[in-house]
Formats: C-alpha cells, structure tokens, sequence
C-alpha cells in the first residue's frame, strides 16, 4: 500500500462523528464501552461496532484487565494528528468565515451601487419608504427639517429627498472652513454648506456612486460653483488627507456601511483637531427582524444596515471621538414581512468632537 492509500484508509477510518468522539475521549486515557457510551450518549453496541473499526485500522488497541476490556490509543502520535486537524478545522472555518463577510459585503456594496447609480440617472427621485414617501424631493427635503429659503439657494437638480436629516443646520458652519461629506449623492449638503463657508472655505463630496459623483459635479460645473469638490471614494477608505477637515457631515449613509467602524476611524483620521462630526442618520430601536436584516434590497433602503441607537454610539466613541451628543431624534416604524410586529427606527442627528 502506498503512503497516500495508507493516508486515505486512515482519514476514511476516522471520518465519522463517533468515531472522532471516541479518539478524542481516549486522547485523555483508556476507557471502557460503558464509559464511551455514557460519555458519548450512545448505545453501547454501537460504540463497540466504531471501536471494532478503529480496531481493524490499527489506531485502537484493547487490553483486558480484570473482568473488563479497556480501549486506548496504538501510538501518541494520533493524538496530535486529532488535534491538528481540530486546529485545521478551526483554521478553515475562520477562513470561511472571513471569506463569507467579505462576500457579504461585496454584495451588500454591489447592490447599494446600483440603488443610487439607478436614482442618479433619474430626474428626480425620493428614497425609499425609510426616508419618505411619494411626496416630492423637495418637499420630503422639507420634511426632515430644511428651510425652504436655503433650498432656493441650491441648484434643484441636487435635492434628491434621499436624506433623513439636516446636519448642516446644525454643524454651525463658520465663512472659510473645510467640510467633508461622507456619501454625498448629488451633492446637497455639500452646496449647502458651500454657502455657508463661503468663497474662503471649500466643501467635499465624497460618495462611492459614479453616476452620484457624475451628476453633483456637472451640478457644480453648470451653476459655476467654485468651492466644492467631489470625489469618487468609499468612506471605509476615504480619499482624503489626515487631519484636513474641520467639519464631517454625512446625511442617511454610514447605515449602508457593512463596516461601520471602520466609517468613524476615517472619520477621525482626516479631522483636524478638535474637528467636529455632525451625522444624519437611521438606527434602531431594538434588533431588527432577522427577515429585515437579510434583505439587501432593504439594505440598500437604509433600513436593513441600521445599528441598535447605543450601539451606533458606542462606535463613534470606540473610534476616538468625545461629547457624543444626539441633537435630534425623530421616529418612525416600519413593517416587516410576514410579521405583525412595527419595528421602530430612528432618523438621528448625532454630533461628537475629535
Ligand atoms: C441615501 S443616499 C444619501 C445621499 C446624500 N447624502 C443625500 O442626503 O442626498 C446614500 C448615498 O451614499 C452613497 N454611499 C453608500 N455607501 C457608501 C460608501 N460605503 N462610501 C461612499 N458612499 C457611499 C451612495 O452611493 C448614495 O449616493
């Protein structure tokens, strides 16, 4: 026989759930069929068919003693091997397990992607029901808290009805600093707020989207806006220097992050000092229905990414930043599929220090 069959007879030999539960009882010392079985929670004459078996391929030996047949292993080495492979099993399922949340959110981000590739091409688009109806763009804008005189102060083509808050009226935003926007759509916050920092100042836009990134830029360039920029980037990643902003603001977007952590270390990173991060956003009350949680398509809605409130919280913190505040709070609830019960969420504005 070749090494390889001998190899192949032994794996064969052992691969069977009683069979490792035997050799890794008697790993310990040798045993007996009763205590195998009262071990294992099997019939004994079942323990002793898997015992005759590892018998025949020579990893089992028994010795009588007394008026008993006891078991034991024929050499030490098979203890090792048990437990390598254990190490090997436990190796390939962390692997699997890395590998599958990558897969994971590659999709979640696939699917994300298209949402808003899909919403920029169009004319005019609100979000999903998370942050609104059927009402128009403008009006839903109002609805979440913008002043309609600072809306006349924008581009029209800008107001999308995809946010759930109004971070930049309560950034208190000074002429000549630097405001960075995480997930920036069509641009929005970011013209909002290059209104109030003035010629001296600048706005950024940072969104994943191309076509997001496209629209708010042929925005800028047809309305001859000076201080704004746009980048193509995630904001796991940000295509931004450390220490460059004095403002973070983001508007019903680090919830589609499967990586929110990631998010907020990005976040202090490109703060300068005592910068400021003034964040919209949608959490939960409670955990989400696991049927909400899996649908990608109610991810991509800002529902199904949304953090339990304290838990959102605990990750600014966890991230470096101090006086985590929620400056407003607003609820509302949605109805999960097949189930009865409202699930309640929360559109959130939260503000925190570096
Ligand atoms: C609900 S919309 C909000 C857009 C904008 N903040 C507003 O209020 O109109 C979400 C935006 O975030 C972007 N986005 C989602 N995940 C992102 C990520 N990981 N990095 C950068 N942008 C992201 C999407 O492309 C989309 O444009």
């Amino acid at each position: 026989m070749t090494i390889e069959e001998e190899q192949a007879r032994f794996l064969r030999c052992i691969g069977e759930t009683t069979r490792l539960g035997i050799l890794k009882l008697l790993v310990e010392g040798e045993k007996c069929v009763g205590e195998l079985a009262s071990v294992l929670n099997k019939e004994q004459s079942l323990i002793s068919h898997h015992l005759r078996a590892l018998k025949e391929c020579n990893i089992v030996k028994d010795e009588q003693e007394a008026q008993k047949v006891y078991y034991k292993l024929t050499d030490v080495r098979l203890a090792r091997l048990i437990i390598d492979s254990e190490a090997l099993m436990k190796e390939l399922s962390l692997c699997q397990m890395s590998g599958g949340a990558l897969m994971e959110e590659k999709k979640i981000k696939e699917v994300v992607k298209g949402r808003y590739a899909q919403l920029a091409k169009q004319d005019q688009e609100s979000c999903c029901s998370s942050c609104g109806g059927s009402v128009s763009p403008s009006a839903q804008a109002e609805a979440i808290g913008y002043l309609r005189k600072d809306l006349a102060d924008i581009p029209e083509e800008t107001i999308m009805g995809l946010g759930c808050g109004n971070p930049t009226a309560l950034a208190e935003l000074k002429t000549g600093e630097v405001v960075l926007d995480l997930g920036s759509g069509a641009g929005v916050d970011v013209f909002l707020a290059a209104n109030k920092v003035g010629p001296t100042g600048k706005a950024i836009g940072v969104d994943m989207t191309k076509e997001m990134v496209d629209r708010a830029e042929e925005i800028a360039k047809n309305y001859g806006y000076r201080n704004v920029e746009f980048r193509l980037g995630e904001m796991e990643k940000l295509p931004v220097e450390d220490e460059s902003v004095d403002v973070i603001i983001s508007n019903c977007v680090i919830n589609l992050s499967p990586d929110k952590s990631k998010v907020f270390q990005e976040a202090y990173r490109v703060l300068k000092p005592k910068g400021r991060l003034i964040v919209s956003d949608i959490v939960s009350e409670g955990a989400l229905p696991s049927e909400i949680k899996n649908d990608l398509n109610a991810w991509a809605c800002c529902i199904a990414g949304a953090l339990e409130q304290q838990e959102y919280l605990e990750e600014i913190k966890k991230a470096g930043f101090e006086d985590v505040q929620v400056l407003s709070s607003k609820e509302f609830y949605i109805e999960g599929e097949g189930s009865q019960a409202l699930t309640k969420l929360l559109s959130i504005t939260v503000k925190a220090y570096k």
